[in-house]
């Protein structure tokens, strides 16, 4: 990752495809659109990738989220559980649709631990938003179960595992809604866009609605489409899908590369006695996007990032300094106080962030680094890559 280490001509045949008609808009002008229907292609596409009876594209990862929670029946006072390890935008968008997000521990998969999500259920638990990070997946069958068990709403954020699965089903599909962000960091880009997955065609239909200020989409003259409920607009352009439609039919390639390549490091890594590894609960299913690696303690990893720094080795994040990724960084929104100056929304109802206690996740999070893996690295790179990070554990 990211995927634009590999645009291509079939990138921009795909744009030149839109740019020839002048037809940006993903509904409508059927006579001049030449039959390009990026977005819509896509949407199949991304249905055969994963096997989901059902797509919708939208304009972020964050607003898939949005889209996907409103589509399921969450709002206004509901607990949504989600981890406190992944990026910002799931935290938002949860307080963005007028609900409460709810953090609970992770495990050494990285991502929410079935063992104690109960411990965060409460009566006005109404969903959980789990996070595949970093490429890979959650227990999901054990965090599907808990659902099941205390019938909450399970949807997924696979922002960053757009491709991963689990034992053979694709992420994204063991909930009502699986999200993923093609945004321009990620191994599929669009520039900015976002993708829902699901096999409810209620659900569906509502995210279709919602996306576009709630249009039903039945006719073909716009100005008549009626509006059974409110909506946003979240949708893509073409543009954007004609970029990613090109990149998602270079995705199985792409992770076949970054399994290749992780492999060289994770080699090379299982010969230090000090580092442990990240829990993937089904390795064929990693996206192999990052490789996270535990060191002894908190201090150890930060000495061994600071190296890894000194030593030019980019890509290695150090999450639990980070201010994007993990909660204890995230002063601009743990101060709700802060945020209620804007007068959208209030947060009477909500936790005091600021007193957030999870101790379990502290402490995995305090000696996880992770290396983001390359599409585009020659052997030659990996090797000298592979022995400066060897000379740093010296
Ligand atoms: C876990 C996670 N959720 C949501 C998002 C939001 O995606 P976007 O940047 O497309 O809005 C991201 C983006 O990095 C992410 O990593």
């Amino acid at each position: 990752m990211p995927g634009f280490e590999i645009f291509g001509k079939e990138e921009k045949k795909e744009v030149l495809d839109v740019l020839e008609t002048g037809v940006l808009f993903r509904y409508g002008f059927d006579s001049t659109r030449n039959g390009h229907w990026k977005t819509k292609s896509f949407e199949k596409e991304l249905c055969d990738l994963t096997g989901a009876g059902f797509s919708h594209l939208c304009s972020s990862g964050t607003a898939a989220l949005c889209v996907a929670m409103v589509s399921c029946g969450i709002g206004a006072g509901d607990e949504v559980i989600v981890p406190p390890f992944t990026f910002v935008a799931t935290f938002e968008a949860v307080l963005n649709i007028g609900a409460i997000p709810v953090f609970a521990e992770i495990d050494d998969t990285l991502c929410l631990d079935p063992e104690k999500l109960e411990d965060f259920i409460t009566a006005k638990t109404k969903a959980v938003l789990l996070v595949h990070m970093c490429g890979s997946m959650a227990k999901i069958d054990k965090i599907k179960a808990v659902c099941d068990r205390n019938n909450i709403i399970l949807i997924e954020d696979a922002c960053q595992s757009v491709g991963g699965s689990f034992h053979r089903t694709a992420l994204g599909r063991f909930g009502k809604a699986g999200c993923y962000s093609f945004d321009a960091v990620k191994t599929v880009t669009c520039g900015e866009g976002g993708g829902i997955i699901t096999d409810d065609k209620k659900i569906y239909e509502n995210m279709h609605m919602y996306a576009d200020h709630g249009h039903d989409h039945v006719g073909n003259d716009r100005g008549l489409e009626n509006h059974p409920f409110l909506g946003m607009n979240y949708r893509i352009s073409e543009l954007n899908a004609a970029v990613g439609l090109a990149q998602l039919r270079k995705l199985p390639e792409m992770i076949k590369i970054q399994k290749k390549n992780k492999k060289m490091f994770e080699d090379a890594m299982k010969e230090i006695d000090e580092v442990g590894f990240r829990n993937i609960p089904d390795k064929d299913g990693d996206t192999a996007t990052f490789l996270s690696i535990f060191l002894p303690d908190e201090k150890r990893a930060r000495d061994i990032a600071g190296k890894l720094s000194k030593a030019g080795v980019t890509g290695c994040p150090y999450w639990y300094e980070n201010k994007w990724h993990y909660i204890k960084e995230w002063d601009h929104l743990k101060d709700l106080s802060a945020l209620s100056k804007l007068p959208i929304q209030k947060y009477e109802n909500h936790p005091n962030y600021r007193n957030i206690d999870l101790p379990q996740s502290d402490n995995i999070m305090k000696k996880t680094i992770s290396m983001q893996i390359m599409l585009n690295w020659t052997e030659i790179e990996i090797a000298e890559r592979i022995d400066k990070m060897l000379g740093v554990f010296k």
